[in-house]
């Protein structure tokens, strides 16, 4: 049962569970239309099984988020309220651009993203839970995003050229709310709420920025990858 926090950190970490609950959701569309699309576009088995694989991690995530949400004293997640995960490749690129573009754009950025931010919220949860639910999600993270890379070292065989490097900014923006970037004051009872898994905006923006550049700035460069216009957005948005 989770009943650690003031009422007021309860309520807010109630609100930040719900919209983890429809970011879950998204990313199981987003896997399911992924797992098509690269099937259709012959790529290797391993990294159609792992989007499918994905798929269904992500819908299981949702049911675990909505679950805390529900012990947390927040009102139920309405399932009809499931978002959708339109496509967000640029249409100027071909066919199979777009589908790499969408994979880095949600394993290895997004998804490496969320397993960092998991871990260092696992280290602060002081609900057992809590704690508990986000050790189970961290684990499927980690896969979703090998899943990304997997993708891109098969493009980079077949000979793909760097199509990511100048949308390496856009992706970066995609991945992050601006909320991020915002100097508003942090929640009165922020240090409850960083039990219940929600860490504050300096803590997520130091993740943000170092798991960037010491992981995915690097993966991205081993295959080819020019990360200069990344590196540049990052550091005018963090200055
Ligand atoms: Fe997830
Ligand atoms: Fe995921």
């Amino acid at each position: 049962m989770v009943d650690a926090g003031a009422p007021a950190a309860r309520e807010a970490a109630a609100r930040v569970w719900r919209s983890r609950t429809c970011a879950e959701l998204e990313a199981a569309a987003r896997f399911s239309r992924l797992a098509e699309q690269l099937a259709a576009a012959g790529a290797v088995d391993p990294v159609i099984a792992m989007a499918r694989h994905a798929a269904e991690d992500e819908r299981r995530h949702a049911a675990q988020c909505a679950a805390l949400v529900r012990e947390l004293g927040g009102a139920p997640f309405d399932p009809g309220a499931a978002p959708e995960a339109p496509a967000v490749a640029p249409r100027g690129l071909g066919a199979r651009e777009r589908l790499l573009y969408e994979v880095v754009a949600m394993s290895c950025i997004t998804e490496t993203l969320s397993a960092a931010l998991l871990g260092e919220m696992v280290e602060r949860a002081t609900d057992p839970r809590i704690r508990d639910t986000m050790q189970q999600i961290l684990r499927d993270e980690v896969d979703h995003a090998r899943l990304g890379w997997a993708h891109l070292a098969a493009e980079r065989q077949r000979g793909c050229a760097d199509v990511i490097g100048p949308h390496v900014p856009a992706m970066l923006a995609g991945t992050v709310h601006e909320e991020l970037f915002s100097s508003r004051a942090e929640h009165p009872e922020q240090d409850a709420l960083s039990g219940l898994g929600a860490l504050d905006r300096a803590e997520r923006r130091r993740i943000f920025d170092e798991t960037m550049r010491l992981v995915v700035f690097p993966g991205l460069r081993r295959f080819g990858i020019d990360t200069g216009r990344g590196e540049q957005w990052l550091t005018e948005r963090l200055p």
